[in-house]
């Protein structure tokens, strides 16, 4: 009788291990960005390593509302998003848990561009666009993030919303730096300079430049380049050529740098296979397929971003590697709190 309740244990083991295997080898991605461009890319993870990737494709904030919603019964493994603000206010909702710590990631991403719980795929920088023919070389002259309140720019400047998670980050960054009331006083300054009330999406801002509505605008460095590839039409591809990118924060801390970035989910069924994809995404094989779908800048060293961004953005700038990209997400709340305050549509 032993023996068979030994053989029976045995075969409900083997059976369980069987199924968990079979169980194992896929992963479910909650991806909010690039759904086209990515999906090739995650079907070259597939032939390499078996594991088949389950893409659920949405916006950012219908994923991340599944994700809080399913909590312990999670089907996501991975939430991939573009900005570190939108992982890490997941991460202060108790939403992800701690696992991207392998040998491979740490040595492919800088310190400040991940956490324990998500890492940056690839770079963008928050940067300003003006006009050529309007503004100055010298009115341009170590300017800074700072700088954007300054009287000078008054009915001058574009920027898109308080409520766009790109800005929300930037001044989450300036909180980081400046403190909460000298950020407020920012943000007053920079209301008062708007050219209008904020409206559109960043390549709105720059086409705002190009059609002289304002002189300078803030946008990510990545639109530039896709206007210019002609994917938006005609009409924005011309405006783009009428604008120049200028990196600000040179003398000091370096350029606002973001990412897109991949998080690991609380409760994630496949764990191992989750870590297992994000070092894919950072082998120099899929950051040149990020390069060149997205414009964005490699999250590792030794990857060449997109001609259009070489040619017309650069790559010598001094990015900021300091602001710890956490910062974003953790005072995400204050940056909201200022730009209401400030009057900031
Ligand atoms: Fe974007």
């Amino acid at each position: 009788m032993r023996k068979i309740g030994i053989l029976a244990f045995l075969f409900t083991f083997l059976t369980t291990s069987v199924i968990a295997d079979g169980h194992n080898n896929e992963v479910n991605v909650f991806n909010a960005r690039h759904y086209k461009a990515d999906a090739e890319l995650y079907g070259k993870f597939t032939n390499q390593t078996g594991i088949k990737v389950k893409l659920i494709n949405g916006k950012s904030g219908a994923l991340e509302k599944r994700i809080l919603e399913e909590g312990a019964d999670a089907t996501a493994d991975l939430y991939i998003t573009a900005d570190a603000g939108r992982c890490g206010a997941m991460d202060k909702k108790g939403a992800l848990q701690g696992g991207l710590t392998s040998a491979a990631i740490k040595a492919a991403v800088p310190k400040s561009f991940r956490t324990n719980k998500w890492v940056g795929i690839a770079k963008r920088a928050r940067i300003i666009y003006y006009s050529p023919e309007r503004v100055t070389g010298a009115e341009l002259s170590g300017m800074t993030y700072e700088g954007l309140a300054d009287p000078k720019w008054k009915g001058r400047l574009v920027i898109r919303k308080s409520s766009n998670i790109y800005n929300k980050s930037l001044v989450a960054s300036l909180i980081k730096n400046n403190g909460k009331a000298a950020t407020a006083e920012w943000a007053k300054g920079v209301v008062a300079n708007m050219a209008r009330t904020p409206e559109g999406n960043d390549r709105a801002q720059i086409m705002a430049v190009a059609a002289g509505e304002a002189d300078i605008a803030v946008a990510n460095t990545y639109y530039l380049a896709l206007m210019l590839s002609g994917k938006k039409g005609v009409e924005q591809q011309e405006a783009a050529k009428k604008v120049k990118a200028f990196f600000p924060n040179q003398n000091d801390r370096g350029t606002h740098m973001n990412v897109s970035c991949a998080a690991l989910v609380k409760g994630a069924p496949n764990k191992s296979n989750a870590v297992k994809l994000v070092e894919f995404l950072l082998t120099p094989e899929s950051q040149e397929h990020f390069t060149n779908n997205t414009f964005e800048f490699p999250m590792i060293d030794g990857v060449s971003p997109s001609p259009l961004v070489v040619n017309n953005l650069g790559l010598d700038f001094k990015q900021d590697m300091k602001t710890k990209l956490a910062s974003y997400g953790k005072n995400q709340a204050a940056a909201v709190e200022v730009m209401t305050a400030a009057g900031w549509k």
